[in-house]
């Protein structure tokens, strides 16, 4: 293939965004991760089911980075997942500190690539890969909205019983508790969501959409969710790969759009070859800023919280 990403962490979303990447044949795939086996056997698993998945990308897994120089795309996911008596500040700074030094290694062999950060928490994230790359704000940013909406959008298509291809919606804000899902954004067949459900069903389908993590945490017991975030992230990565001036909700580097100064947020932004193109300034209702301008509170909230912690 002519293009190439790599993705950091072979974990379970690492692991399947690479499967898609390399099914949907867009690019050669460069697996990285810490322990040693997991990202080779991987790729070789994945590679021996190219010839039925009639696909002919490369995959090459690796504990090391020379194999990652030149990388169009790099996808970062590796971390810990919080464990019991870790604090969220433990969590904080420890991916902090595996996402400072990812980012340093894969920056220097590839100073063109875009950063699609994927680890959490997830806005948090993004600073540190922003500043650790120095790359500019267009090449760096975080997958959360795309998987929020398609959450979203999953369950507007259960409850109305129409295809998920008919539906659309948007969700803005931090990737957590505070996210922005926008109901009047929000539609199946261009027929807006308040036109086909009551209010109370909106809501509800909004609560479930808000708790899309925790609700697979509570059902898997151990881990987290992944083939829908690595579907997310896959989507950001062929929209630049293809250069489709995609509108897609990311993780991105505000400096004034809508109210809000050096902050990653949510916010719809086209995505082409040059990464971020353009944040696209929605007119919001009163209500619906109120609730933006929250969710930036609380992920200045972990920024600040970022800046005491060494890492
Ligand atoms: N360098 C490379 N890989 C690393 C490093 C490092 N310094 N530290 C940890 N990893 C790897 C782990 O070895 C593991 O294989 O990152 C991988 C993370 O995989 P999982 O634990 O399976 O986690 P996953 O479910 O894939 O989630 C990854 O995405 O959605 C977020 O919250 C989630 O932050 C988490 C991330």
């Amino acid at each position: 293939m002519d293009k190439k990403v790599t993705v950091i962490g072979a974990g379970n979303v690492g692991a399947t965004a690479a499967q898609r990447l390399a099914e949907k044949e867009l690019c050669d795939v460069v697996l990285v991760d810490i322990v040693e086996g997991v990202p080779q056997g991987k790729s070789l698993d994945l590679a021996q089911a190219a010839p039925i998945e009639k696909h002919d990308a490369r995959l090459l897994g690796t504990n090391s980075y020379e194999a990652t120089e030149g990388s169009d795309i790099v996808i970062i996911t590796a971390g810990i997942p919080r464990k019991p008596g870790m604090s969220r500040d433990d969590l904080l700074s420890t991916n902090a500190g595996i996402v400072k030094k990812v980012t340093l290694e894969v920056a220097a062999r590839s100073p063109e690539a875009i950063l699609i950060v994927v680890s959490n928490p997830l806005d948090a994230m993004c600073h540190v890969a922003y500043e650790a790359s120095k790359f500019p704000k267009q090449r760096v940013m975080g997958m959360a909205g795309v998987l929020d909406s398609a959450r979203f959008r999953a369950f507007i298509s259960m409850e109305l019983n129409v295809s998920v291809e008919n539906t659309h919606a948007f969700v803005l804000g931090g990737h957590g508790d505070t996210m922005v899902p926008l109901p009047r954004f929000s539609t199946v067949a261009g027929i807006p969501l308040p036109e086909l459900l009551p209010p109370e069903k909106i809501e509800a389908l909004v609560q479930r959409t808000r708790n899309g993590g925790a609700e697979i945490v509570g059902l898997l017991k151990t881990g987290s969710a992944y083939y829908a975030p690595a579907s997310a992230a896959v989507e950001m990565a062929e929209a630049i790969l293809k250069d489709k001036k995609k509108i897609l909700p990311c993780a991105a580097y505000l400096e004034g759009e809508y109210g809000i100064r050096d902050l990653f947020i949510g916010v719809p932004v086209k995505l082409g070859r040059g990464g971020i193109e353009q944040v696209i300034e929605i007119r919001l209702t009163a209500e619906e800023s109120a609730a933006l301008k929250k969710s930036a509170a609380a992920v200045q909230e972990l920024k600040n919280a970022l800046a005491k912690l060494s890492y």
